[in-house]
């Protein structure tokens, strides 16, 4: 059984101007120990996923369709019961850790908390499960640090923090929304290496959520790449990643940055993603894709899967050498 299956995944938004559709009919299944990628431009609908997921829309989005987790559907959840998925089965963390630390409490505390809060941990206990897990995060002198508030740590270090506190309940399920966005990229590499350490030694199962291709590269097995709310394509990352058949795909790869690149002038794809409100018939794509043709302005291509486990949704066939 798998550990997560969405289906139809569905979030709505109304707004003075209308319905805003910000995730359309999402479908992907995650097994114990997988990393999906979520990648997309900003406004792809990648953290309504998420936020549907935990059950933390704002309050004027619904969702529709479900979220199988452990074979239950956690859409049907009543407050209660998802505070207990929140606590112990799913954790989330963002790009800006400061969303979730108190800049008024040491560091320590708040890891304890945690722990005696949900896991009925007496103080003692939960000390040295903080100093452990610190540890476990690469956090050098783990001890010292756990009486030190905040502010008195680097962006790359709140994350690793933060990752921390993620992982004390020991979660199925570890949802990250752009958590290297705001750091440089040397720090960003060496929480990517940790994610990746992490993975294995709690056998948690990770939805990356990125921008960055780039990201997903070196972490996750299944990608997801997202465009208007919609699948644009869907498989293995080593197939997403060196064969992508979608132009959409294509331009975010192009956009990758590099280390070793000799100026840091991005290249992106011209042109924004359209207005919800507003959507174009045929294919959402469409007014930035070099290769749209007369059916892309008429009908919207459908996610079909092109080879086993190979999903896209785009008019042009898959072999037509996007990847080249
Ligand atoms: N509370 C809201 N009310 C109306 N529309 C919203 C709301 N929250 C998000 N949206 C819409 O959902 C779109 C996708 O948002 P989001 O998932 O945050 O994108 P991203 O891929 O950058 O994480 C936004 O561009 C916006 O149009
Ligand atoms: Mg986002």
């Amino acid at each position: 059984m798998n550990l997560l299956d969405v289906n139809n995944l569905r979030v709505n938004f109304g707004t003075p101007d209308g319905y805003v559709t910000a995730v359309n009919n999402l479908n992907f299944s995650l097994a114990q120990g997988e990393t999906l990628g979520i990648v997309g431009e900003s406004g792809s609908g990648k953290s309504q996923t998420a936020f549907a997921l935990m059950g933390l829309l704002a309050k004027n989005g619904l969702v529709e369709g479900e979220a199988l987790f452990e074979g239950k559907n956690i859409f049907g959840y009543n407050e209660k019961d998802m505070n207990r998925v929140r606590a112990e089965k799913i954790a989330m963390i963002f790009q800006d850790p400061m969303t979730s630390l108190n800049p008024y409490m040491k560091v320590g505390k708040q890891l304890m908390e945690v722990l005696m809060l949900h896991k009925g941990y007496s103080k003692a206990d939960a000390f040295e499960a903080s100093v452990k897990m610190l540890d476990a995060v690469k956090m050098p002198e783990a001890r010292k640090r756990m009486n030190m508030y905040p502010h008195e740590f680097s962006g790359g270090m709140r994350q690793r923090v933060m990752i921390a506190m993620a992982l004390l309940c020991q979660p199925k399920l570890l949802i990250a929304d752009e958590p290297t966005t705001a750091l440089d990229v040397t720090v960003q590499a060496q929480i990517l290496t940790l994610l990746n350490e992490l993975k294995d030694e709690f056998n948690t199962a990770i939805i990356m959520i990125t921008h960055d291709l780039g990201v997903v590269a070196g972490l996750c097995d299944k990608v997801l790449v997202m465009y208007a709310g919609r699948t644009m394509e869907y498989g293995k990352t080593n197939d997403v990643f060196y064969r992508p058949t979608h132009p959409y795909t294509k331009g975010l790869l192009e956009a990758i940055p590099r280390l070793d690149a000799e100026d840091d002038v991005l290249a992106t794809i011209p042109g924004n993603p359209p207005n919800l409100l507003n959507l174009p018939t045929g294919c959402p794509f469409q007014a930035r894709c070099e290769h749209a043709e007369a059916r892309c302005l008429e009908e919207e291509p459908s996610l079909t899967e092109y080879e086993e486990g190979k999903l896209r949704a785009c008019h042009k066939p898959s072999d037509w050498g996007v990847a080249s």
